[in-house]
């Protein structure tokens, strides 16, 4: 079978299996094609509520499939690769965080929501990196912790200089490894170029930025821009699927490098094989971990709006 094929043959079977295909913005083009949604993780968990279909299936990784059990417990929900996991979600865990609490008391958990749903069990409130300066800024305490991501929690100090925000050691290995020397080599080949980066690169690179916001918030940016040429900072696909949507602009990756494994785990064939029902990884999760978990979700969606 060609591409297209199998891109018919998925919305014909998701029709009749009574299937909804969301896709994080990182998916390949030919997934987002076949998808009912593609959208940054807080577009994602707000819809990942509302959707009216029996089955779920989530090409992205697993704490955004396990974002939308625990939004939607009642639905059969499918991690489209079983492989497809998020570093940073694994650095940090419950017993590590349980562990400095008290040197923290008083201070609220801000927990990205790149994090495992046990992790979120000891947290406050989840933040995404579009909803996470908004939430931060509207949570009614001064002190807070921001994990994992230092970086992502260095940009939302930046933007509330007024509260007291400490950080743990923790990011995303694809973006933190881009230099600031490749921001500027970047910026010097390309000089008319706007720079939009993802807040997961260091502080170093994104003070070279002209915009810093989210895979969607960056997507949206360059839409709207009256420049013709980007230096884009996030996963590469990004400027793959702005180059398909804007031809008379130009895309140009910040770094070579920039490409998580991870949400490349995910194949056209793995999608149509979820919803033959053969393929994937059903997501099933203890009842209490989920009311545990959830708590700091639906904060997240009460303070994000
Ligand atoms: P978004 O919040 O922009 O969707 O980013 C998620 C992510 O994993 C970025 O690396
Ligand atoms: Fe995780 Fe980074 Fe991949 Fe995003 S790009 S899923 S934060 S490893």
């Amino acid at each position: 079978m060609n591409i297209k094929e199998i891109q018919d043959e998925i919305l014909r079977l998701k029709k009749e299996n009574d299937v909804c295909i969301l896709a994080h913005s990182y998916q390949a083009h030919e997934i987002t094609e076949i998808a009912d949604f593609t959208g940054d993780s807080y577009a994602l968990s707000k819809l990942a509520a509302t959707v009216p279909n029996k089955t779920v299936i989530m090409c992205g990784v697993r704490f955004m499939a396990e974002t939308v059990k625990m939004l939607s417990p009642e639905k059969k929900v499918i991690l489209s690769a079983p492989t497809a996991g998020c570093p940073m979600a694994e650095q940090m865990d419950k017993e590590l965080i349980e562990g400095i609490k008290p040197r923290y008391e008083g201070y609220t958990i801000v927990a990205y929501i790149n994090t495992t749903a046990e992790l979120k069990t000891v947290c406050d409130v989840c933040v995404t990196s579009s909803s996470a300066v908004k939430i931060v800024r509207a949570i009614d305490n001064d002190n807070i912790l921001f994990i994992p991501d230092c970086n992502l929690g260095a940009y939302v100090a930046s933007l509330v200089p007024e509260k007291n925000i400490k950080f743990l050691q923790g990011g995303c290995p694809v973006h933190a490894a881009v230099t600031r020397q490749q921001a500027e080599t970047a910026k010097a080949l390309h000089p008319d170029a706007e720079m939009l980066v993802h807040p997961e690169c260091r502080p170093a690179v994104a003070e070279l930025a002209d915009y810093i916001g989210s895979t969607s918030g960056i997507m949206e940016y360059a839409r709207k821009s009256d420049s013709k040429e980007f230096i884009i900072g996030t996963e590469n696909s990004i400027a793959e699927h702005l180059q398909y949507e804007c031809p008379d602009k130009k895309f140009y990756p910040l770094s070579k490098s920039l490409i998580c494994e991870n949400m490349k785990a995910t194949t056209l064939p793995d999608v149509l094989a979820c919803v033959k029902g053969e393929g994937g990884e059903e997501i099933v999760m203890d009842e209490q971990l989920i009311a545990d978990a959830r708590k700091c979700i639906d904060k997240m969606i009460e303070l994000g709006g």
